[in-house]
């Protein structure tokens, strides 16, 4: 049977290989359930302006749900030959229902799929947003749990200073805060209505664009319902798409940034935590492996959903106004960095919940005295020394214990006196991490008070 958009105006059907060329049905599948939604609420439109009878709408409203039924069930057989979503469900609908034939009126694939694609991204931006919140659960849980627990803080993966191992789990908090502000943002314009820009230039026929508009949800925040504003904007538009895939993109980067810390910590080398097995295969060679697959496997896969977001940028960048059907190839992109990014962010919180940190090689590694060679600094500078001065004393203390090679806190009071007489007698109790830690207490800074402030207050926030 040839293809319901062929009708009338073709002599035959595509060659098969054009066929297999041109659907969409293995990927758009997935918009079934918003596209016989919104084919719902356009009927019930058509019926308030007088193209549907009160009875032909009940028909296809009731067809339309039994369709949905069968999909659900995975008794609906979808026809390649159909092309996609839209025509699968239209063709099957006026099957069972002849009058199925007036559903289409006013309305073309081009916002009909702009429609399904915007219906259906506002219930992933519902359920990513979800699965952020529960990430950061699962890092404050972390940082609860191990609230004592000192590990250097690095810079050029050297270590730096000391910091609480809450405080680097905390810094993600704010990183996954961002991204959810981001979609959250993302979500207002998702959510603006389309239908009802036709194939490029709206419609002849009286609609109630608002109306439909109000039955999808697509209101704003007084309640009032919003659709686009331009009919070429309207079918042509992918912002919403890329947006999200933005927005994506960059939360994968840093759950790539977390999975790097997960796998260096994990390693023999750092040994700080230790990931439950559940969350890390063996190797089908070495016996003694224990790899960090999901989180090796996060780092992956922002490759895939940094390159979708390239591979949208470039679709768009050169389409003439308003629909090509370059724009096909939109939705595996979408598709795949939705399910991709959740996956990613489950995944990951879930592993951190079943991670336990190895407190006492993090207490062997935080007592290195000489990330606490800053503080020794400042001693100075509470004295008077001005700081690249204090900065350059210390950075010869540093150089003798080098030489003798001793830890910084082993050299004598009277080592340090010789090479600045500022050095008081109270000078090696710099190097008391405890003390240490409860000086650094600027907002935002790894001070025992003020990490033990940002955890209360995430808890607050997670818990509300
Ligand atoms: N499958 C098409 C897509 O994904 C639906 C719209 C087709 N419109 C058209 N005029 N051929 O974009």
């Amino acid at each position: 049977s040839s293809p319901v958009s062929r009708s009338g105006r073709f002599a035959s059907g595509p060659g098969a290989d054009v066929a297999e060329f041109t659907e969409s049905i293995s990927f758009d599948w997935r918009l079934w359930r918003h596209d016989i939604m919104g084919s719902i609420a356009h009927a019930t439109m058509l019926q308030k302006i007088g193209v549907l009878t009160k009875a032909e709408l009940q028909a296809i409203t009731k067809s339309l749900e039994e369709i949905g039924q069968e999909i659900h069930d995975g008794k609906f057989e979808w026809k390649p030959e159909l092309e996609d979503v839209h025509m699968n469900i239209e063709a099957e609908l006026t099957k069972r229902v002849p009058t199925g034939a007036k559903l289409h009126t006013a309305r073309s694939r081009n916002d009909q799929v702009a429609l399904d694609m915007r219906l259906w991204l506002r219930d992933e931006i519902v359920e990513l947003a979800g699965e952020l919140r529960g990430l950061q659960g699962a890092l404050v849980g972390l940082a609860d749990k191990n609230a004592e627990v000192v590990i250097p803080g690095y810079t050029h993966l050297q270590r730096a200073q000391p910091v609480y191992f809450a405080h680097h789990l905390l810094a993600y908090v704010e990183m996954v805060e961002r991204d959810h502000q981001r979609l959250t943002d993302a979500f207002q314009r998702v959510n603006v209505c389309p239908l009802g820009s036709g194939a490029i230039a709206g419609s002849t026929l009286p609609l109630d664009r608002e109306f439909v508009a109000e039955q999808l949800g697509f209101v704003d925040a007084k309640g009032k319902p919003v659709v686009t504003q331009n009919s070429m904007d309207g079918v042509s538009d992918r912002d919403f798409a890329i947006e999200f895939c933005s927005v994506a993109a960059l939360a994968a980067v840093h759950l790539s940034r977390l999975a790097e810390d997960v796998i260096l910590w994990a390693s023999s080398e750092f040994n700080f935590i230790k990931i439950a097995d559940a969350y890390t295969t063996g190797s089908s060679l070495m016996p003694q492996k224990k790899n960090p697959d999901v989180a090796e496997l996060t780092r992956g896969k922002t490759g895939r959903v940094v390159g979708n977001l390239m591979a949208l940028l470039t679709l768009l960048k050169g389409l003439p106004m308003t629909y090509n059907r370059d724009l096909q190839e939109d939705k595996e992109r979408l598709f795949d960095t939705a399910v991709t990014i959740r996956g990613c962010v489950r995944l990951m919180g879930a592993m951190l919940e079943n991670t336990s940190v190895n407190t006492k090689n993090c207490a062997a590694a935080a007592s290195d005295p000489a990330l606490l060679a800053t503080d020794l600094a400042d001693y100075l500078v509470r004295k008077g020394i001005p700081f690249r001065q204090a900065h350059h004393v210390v950075g010869a203390v540093v150089a003798l214990a080098e030489k003798e090679g001793k830890a910084l806190n082993q050299l004598t009071l009277e080592q340090l006196k010789a090479l600045d007489k500022t050095f008081g007698n109270d000078a090696l109790g710099v190097f008391d991490l405890k003390k240490a830690m409860a000086q650094r207490n600027l907002i935002g800074a790894p001070g025992t008070k003020e990490v033990a402030r940002q955890l209360g207050r995430w808890k607050k926030i997670l818990k509300g």
